[in-house]
This record gives structure tokens, sequence and C-alpha cells, in this order.
């Protein structure tokens, strides 16, 4: 087995996420390169430190640039806020490292089109992390849909909720909640939780070819972490939109912070002329299922639990009928990866893959905004 140089930067929520993955793959998935975790990255020195301590990083830096000007480093893993990406991901293309950067790729297409051209004028391997679609039952649900037992695409229905920003008093910009801070994040539930459902679309279901939104902020003003002064909030709190894709089905999509008792709740629904099928993060082992053609009197929505060996990525882990969880997402796609890297084949999605979603959200925020339907950018 071949080694691979990880250079990680960022190690809050997803920085843990990543790290699990880079050091659980080569003990699941068989490999022709194994992640080192070479190198742990953050610009706060006492987190960087303890996370190598806690998950075996052999050294510490706290300038991305540092690390980046490594020839130590093959790999560079992104899990920065959003207003990072762009400028980490520019300047580790031009060093020659491979990417794995986490989502949404950018704030906006605009700012997420360079980054596209800078991987690809490296020719370095990149990758965006939209973990959802590696949750074995989603997968799954790609494999129906294009064994074709869904036939024709009628409706895509798809949100995801959450209940976390209510207080008036919480305020933005920081830790986590740079989430709340336009500046950070770009957006709101946008491009933070809309970009996970509209990266399972664009997947299972096409292009989206244009959209009319709705978004609010419920909270108009909050102490802002890092000025310690009330500053205007420039986020989405929620957004509502309704989609045309090309492939002519209809779309809704909605996704909020204010969703009194959800705490992630990403649900998606698809409707076919000869089936459906449903998911639900809350229960993401399981599968719903709904075939017409089956015989009337067994005829219903069917729950499929999705821990076979024969269901997507279920041989590599424990015996038929025992799950897994949120993690393992993050441990499929890294293997995915690892094996683009292999055999020349690149793991979607790229960074050309998500820029578009990107400019699904783009267009969204533009249609809130206008009023109208807008076209979306391919
Ligand atoms: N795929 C998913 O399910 C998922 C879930 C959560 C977050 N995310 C994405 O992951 C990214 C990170 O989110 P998070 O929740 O881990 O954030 P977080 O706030 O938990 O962690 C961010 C870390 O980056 C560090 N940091 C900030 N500026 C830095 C700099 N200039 N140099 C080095 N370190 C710096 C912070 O100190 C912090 O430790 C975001 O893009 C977010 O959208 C994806």
């Amino acid at each position: 087995m071949k080694t691979l140089n990880v250079g990680l930067i960022g190690c809050g929520f997803m920085g843990r996420a990543h790290s699990n993955a880079h050091r659980k793959v080569a003990n699941f998935f068989d490999l022709e390169y194994q992640p080192v975790l070479k190198a742990i990255c953050d610009a706060n020195a006492e987190r960087a430190a303890a996370h190598a301590a806690r998950w075996g990083f052999e050294s510490v830096e706290t300038d991305y640039r540092k690390l980046l000007a490594r020839k130590d480093i093959d790999l560079v893993d992104i899990c920065l806020p959003n207003n990072l990406h762009a400028e980490v991901a520019i300047a580790a293309a031009e060093a020659g490292k491979m990417i794995l950067c986490e989502k949404p790729l950018a704030r906006t297409g605009d700012e997420a089109e360079p980054m596209v051209a800078a991987v690809e004028k490296a020719g370095v391997p990149n990758f965006v992390s939209f973990n959802y679609r590696r949750i074995p039952a989603v997968t799954l649900a790609k494999q129906l849909i294009d064994e074709g037992r869904l036939g024709r695409i009628f409706h895509y229905r798809a949100k995801f909720l959450q209940d976390w920003t209510i207080s008036k008093d919480l305020p933005q910009g920081g830790d986590a909640l740079w989430r709340l801070d336009v500046k950070a994040a770009g957006s709101g539930v946008t491009g933070d939780l809309l970009a996970h459902c509209i990266d399972t679309a664009l997947w299972l279901n096409g292009h989206v070819a244009s959209v009319t939104a709705m978004t609010e902020t419920f909270i108009k003003e909050r102490k802002h972490n890092l000025t310690g002064k009330v500053e205007a909030v420039g986020i989405d709190d929620a957004c509502a939109f309704l989609a045309r894709f090309a492939n002519g089905s209809l779309a809704t999509f909605e996704s909020t912070r204010y969703a009194r008792g959800h705490k992630a709740l990403y649900t998606f629904e698809i409707n076919g002329e000869h089936a459906s099928i449903a998911w639900d993060l809350h229960d993401l082992h399981r599968l719903s299922f709904f075939d017409h053609r089956d015989t009337g009197v067994v005829r219903g929505w069917r729950s499929i639990h999705v821990t076979d060996g024969d269901h997507p990525y279920m041989k590599h882990w424990w015996v038929p009928g025992l799950s897994i969880g949120f993690e393992h997402s993050f441990v499929h796609q890294l293997a995915d990866f690892l094996n683009g890297i292999a055999t020349g084949k690149p793991a979607s999605p790229t960074f050309r893959e998500g820029l578009g979603t990107q400019y699904v959200c783009d267009a969204v925020l533009k249609s809130a905004a206008t009023g109208r339907w807008e076209q979306v950018k391919t």
C-alpha cells in the first residue's frame, strides 16, 4: 500500500469527521493509497495541538500557507468556514496538492469558478464533501433510479429542517456561529443546508433548469462575536423554492433553522411513473420504496433495511442487519476519492460538479431577490 500524506486544515466539527475518516478508511476498505495524518492546521494553536494529540497527527501548523509550502504534504483537506475555501484551495492547487474541500465549494458561483480553473490547470485530484450521497440508502436510491425502476420521474421533494437559531440572543460570528455571518458563510440555509439537498437532487435527477424562491431573515440584528457590536443579519434564516428539472419533473425544496423540534431533518421523496422512493436522515439506514407493479394485494410501501452485504458499501462493515451512521458517509467518500486517484477515474462530485450546486444556490438567492423565475447557469 502506498502512503498519502494528509494536511488537514480546520479542526472543528468537520475536522473531527474527516480525521476519523482518514484514520479508519484503510481498516475497512482495500486501497492502493493509505492516508497518513501528517499535519493538522488551525488558527487556534491550542485547539490544533489538542486535535493532534487526540487523533494522532504527526505535526501542527497554525498558518495554512506554511502547510501548503511543505513538500511532505500530498493531500490538503479543507475543513474551514466557507469564506476561506477559495483562497486555500487555489493556493493548494498552485502548490500541486490534491484537494478535498468541504461543502459548499464557495460562497457563490463567481467565487467557485476560479477554484475549478485552478484545480483543472494544475491537474490535481479534487473533490467536494457532499457526504450524504454516500449514505448506503441514498446510494441505493441512485442505483434504483439508474436501473430505471422508477420510470419517468414526475416529482422531487426535499427538505432540511433545524431549530437552533430561534433565540434572538444567539450571537453571529466566530466558531460554528460564522454560519450566521453572511461575510463568512455567503448565505444562510441556502448554502449550508439546501446545498446538500441540491447536490443529492442533481445526482439523482439531473440538471435543475429554473427556480423560483422565497427567503426570510426572521431575526434582523444580532451581536457579532468578533466586533462586539450589534450588526445586521445578512443570511437567509429560511428558504423555500420551486424548481423545474431539465427532465421535466417538478420539485419543491424547503430549509429553515426555525422549525421548532427539528434538529437535522433531511428528507427527500421521488415519485416516478412506476415507483417512488423516500429517505429520512433520522432513519438513515432505511430506504422506503413503493412499486406499483407489485401484485395488488401485497402492494405497499416497503422499508428496506440497507444493511445487507449486497447493499452499497455495506460489505465493508459488519454482518447483515447491523447499521452504520453519519460518520461512515465520510469514510465512504474518502474511499471513493482514494480509489479515484488509484484508477484515474475521479470520484464525484469534483469541484466542477460542486460548481453546479453553487449555480443552483445562486439562482435561488437571485430569485428570492427579484421575485421572478430564474434560469440556472450551466
Ligand atoms: N458535510 C457536512 O455534513 C458538513 C457539516 C458541517 C459543516 N460542513 C462544512 O465544513 C466547513 C467547516 O465547518 P465546521 O462546522 O467544521 O466549522 P467549525 O467552526 O466547527 O470549525 C472551523 C475551524 O476552522 C478554524 N479556522 C478558522 N479560520 C481559520 C484559518 N484562517 N486558518 C486555520 N484555521 C481556521 C477554526 O478555528 C475552527 O477550528 C464549512 O464549509 C461547512 O459548511 C459540512
